[in-house]
């Protein structure tokens, strides 16, 4: 059944199922009124217990979480399942498992509605959930996009052209702040709890080094950052003050890290631009300082609201719109791609 949807005259809002690793998003957006509705289910108490996401766990719950939130969504955007011109869903990558789920209902959906499925790439998601804001980015821009799983820079001509500027060779950013946050026994997820405590920091109290900004690249390495301050908390006295301090001096070094290979990127590229994405947008001291460096060296930084750095439907449903609008989605096989490079996919 692989017909020419765009040719038919299908149109209407794209349902976006996110279920790639421990939060079950759905949202529905259309391409001339924007999002309409959006909803979030996070399983991270369930795997707070274990220290970090369990497969299997994640898995077993979407398929609880997926169908009531499709309905509440499709409910809070007052539409009828029959509305909807497509249904994207992240098809990687991410956890097998957790991918699957998300795919065959949304694929399912799809069929039985006789609409068309798209397959989103989960960090094109990310890279472009700023777009779901008022005043988006326009291409040609630089991303950072810094999550869980990745920390890329990449060079975005347009839509769907993207070139991998710099990656990291071992601990993502969002990783090295959970394995951190976990040596100084804060909760998972770590990200958060470390960003919360850094803010009780004292400036200069300790300093960690700003791993392989001393040579030319755009690549990362945070896995000796946790070795470090695993050094410094073993030889402290320990207090909470200390705890606070250890974790302000760990934040500056990955932010400050990051800033520095944004500026390095822009400049490479000539670009004017640069987006912020992935759970670790969040981070209210990134933000703040590529805000205030763009000002300073006269370059705009884009950022998702807080709430769409993390992962989310919105910015699925938004990938999947606009891929749709060019006349793209899937055959009928139901796929997922827990390994897939960004630079693999069409322009749009
Ligand atoms: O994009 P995301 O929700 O999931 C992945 O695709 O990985 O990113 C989650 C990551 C986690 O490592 C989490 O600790 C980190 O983003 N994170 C933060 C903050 N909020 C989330 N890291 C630093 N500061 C934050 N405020
Ligand atoms: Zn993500």
């Amino acid at each position: 059944m692989d017909q020419d949807f765009a040719k038919a005259g299908l149109s209407g809002p794209v349902l976006g199922v996110e279920t790639s690793c421990d939060e079950t998003g759905v949202a529905v957006y259309d391409a001339g009124r924007g999002l309409l509705a959006h909803t979030l289910y996070s399983q991270i108490r369930m795997h707070a217990d274990y220290g970090g996401v369990v497969p299997e766990l994640a898995s077993r719950d979407h398929v609880r979480k997926l169908l009531p939130l499709v309905r509440e969504t499709l409910s809070r955007a007052d539409l009828k399942v029959a509305d909807l011109g497509g249904v994207a869903y992240t098809a990687g990558p991410g956890l097998v498992g957790a991918l699957l789920v998300g795919a065959t209902a949304s694929r399912a959906l799809a069929w039985a509605l006789g609409v068309p499925a798209i397959a989103v790439h989960h960090m094109e998601g990310h890279l472009l959930a700023p777009l779901l804001e008022a005043d988006p980015p326009q291409p040609p821009f630089v991303a950072l996009l810094v999550s869980g799983g990745h920390s890329m820079l990449i060079e975005v001509a347009a839509i769907g052209r993207y070139r991998l500027l710099g990656d990291t060779f071992d601990d993502a950013a969002g990783e090295a702040f959970d394995k951190t946050a976990k040596l100084m026994d804060l909760p998972y997820p770590g990200g958060p709890a470390l960003a919360k405590l850094a803010e009780q920091g004292r400036p200069g109290a300790f300093r960690f080094s700003r791993p392989m900004t001393d040579r030319p690249g755009l690549d990362f390495s945070f896995s000796g950052l946790k070795t470090q301050v695993l050094l410094a908390w073993q030889a402290s006295d320990r207090s909470e003050q200390t705890k606070a301090d250890v974790a302000r001096a760990f934040e500056e070094a990955i932010v400050e890290t990051l800033a520095i290979k944004c500026r390095r990127a822009l400049a490479a590229t000539g670009a004017k631009s640069l987006v912020v994405a992935g759970g670790v947008g969040a981070n209210r001291r990134l933000r703040a300082q590529l805000a205030e460096a763009g000002s300073r060296e006269g370059f705009r930084t884009y950022f998702p609201r807080p709430e769409f750095c993390t992962d989310n439907g919105a910015m699925i449903a938004l990938a999947g719109s606009l891929r749709l609008a060019a006349g793209q989605h899937e055959a009928p096989a139901i796929t997922v791609q827990p390994r897939w490079a960004l630079e693999a996919l069409p322009a749009v």
